[in-house]
């Protein structure tokens, strides 16, 4: 193929990738190149322009790491993973909404028995969380895996401490619910806070006039034999950004009243001498499809 112009290039891209054996990479790197060429055609890119975004893409790949994942945080905050979870997760009424898994998740977060203190010394306002997992018929689930990570009350993530070593966790914990599929923690109230915006999604942000903030929220990964994996928070009822959440992840059947009390006796009969609050969440699983 030779003497390619603007009209004839994409149809030439995609006969060249035609006989790829893989059905689906066939599909995908179709409709790709099908949309890539589009996009150019329609804002008539200029070469300036090209060279700009490909400055930009490189420069999110270079500030990567292990826990760093801008890619992540670019997808978010064009609303891609809010659309793959979306079209992803579609299930019957009644069952707990998933959203954004975001970059903050670790493997090998340390577990925890039922009524612990996951915040593992944090600073912070006690939060005594709890509730039941159960199934679409309302039958619970028994011994289901809750793994729950949060912001602290600065709005930072464990693993962007500089302080903590590899493996030092604050904020996060594998938890596993009772016979009767009820599960309960102790954590601190975590805050809002700004997605890392000091690299390159943080520039494209700033050129569109957005903000970076995510409203206080406390992410959930429910596991199930039976049942669909859950990835899902639950946002602070009056919190602020809830509106305006820089990765567009909130859904109303995710917002919870986050209650306020005084000091007394706390959830577990023991005094406390300071304001707590507490949250009562049930999830409902979605079966696995076999
Ligand atoms: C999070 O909630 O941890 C998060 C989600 C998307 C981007 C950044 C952070
Ligand atoms: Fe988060």
């Amino acid at each position: 193929m030779k003497n390619l112009d603007e009209h004839t290039i994409t149809q030439a891209v995609l006969t060249r990738n035609a006989s790829a054996n893989d059905s689906r990479l066939r599909e995908i790197m179709t409709s790709l190149v099908q949309h890539l060429h589009a996009f150019a055609r329609e804002t008539r890119l200029t070469e300036e322009e090209w060279e700009k975004g490909i400055e930009f893409l490189t420069a999110v790949g270079q500030i990567c790491t292990p826990t760093r994942q801008e890619f992540i945080l670019l997808s978010d905050t064009l609303g891609l993973s809010t659309l793959v979870t979306a079209q992803n997760h579609k299930k019957p009424e009644g069952c707990t909404e998933a959203t954004v898994f975001g970059p903050f998740h670790v493997q090998g977060a340390p577990r925890f028995d039922l009524g612990a203190d996951i915040s593992d010394g944090l600073p912070g306002v006690p939060w005594f969380v709890r509730g039941q997992v159960r199934d679409i018929n309302g039958n619970p689930v028994p011994h289901a895996v809750l793994e729950v990570w949060q912001a602290d009350d600065g709005g930072f993530y464990d693993v962007q401490k500089s302080e903590l070593e590899a493996g030092e966790y604050q904020g996060r914990a594998v938890i596993q619910a009772d016979s009767k599929g009820y599960y309960h923690f102790r954590t601190i109230v975590p805050e809002c806070y700004p997605i890392p915006h000091d690299g390159p999604v943080g520039k494209m942000l700033e050129a569109l006039t957005r903000h970076p903030w995510r409203p206080a929220h406390l992410h959930f990964m429910i596991l199930s034999d039976d049942h669909e994996r859950l990835v899902t928070h639950v946002f602070r009822e009056h919190g602020e950004y809830l509106e305006s959440d820089a990765v567009f992840g909130v859904r109303s059947s995710l917002i919870a009243d986050w209650v306020e009390h005084k000091p007394g006796i706390d959830p577990y009969g023991q005094p406390i001498d300071q304001p707590y609050y507490t949250l009562d969440f049930d999830f409902v699983l979605n079966p696995r499809v076999r």
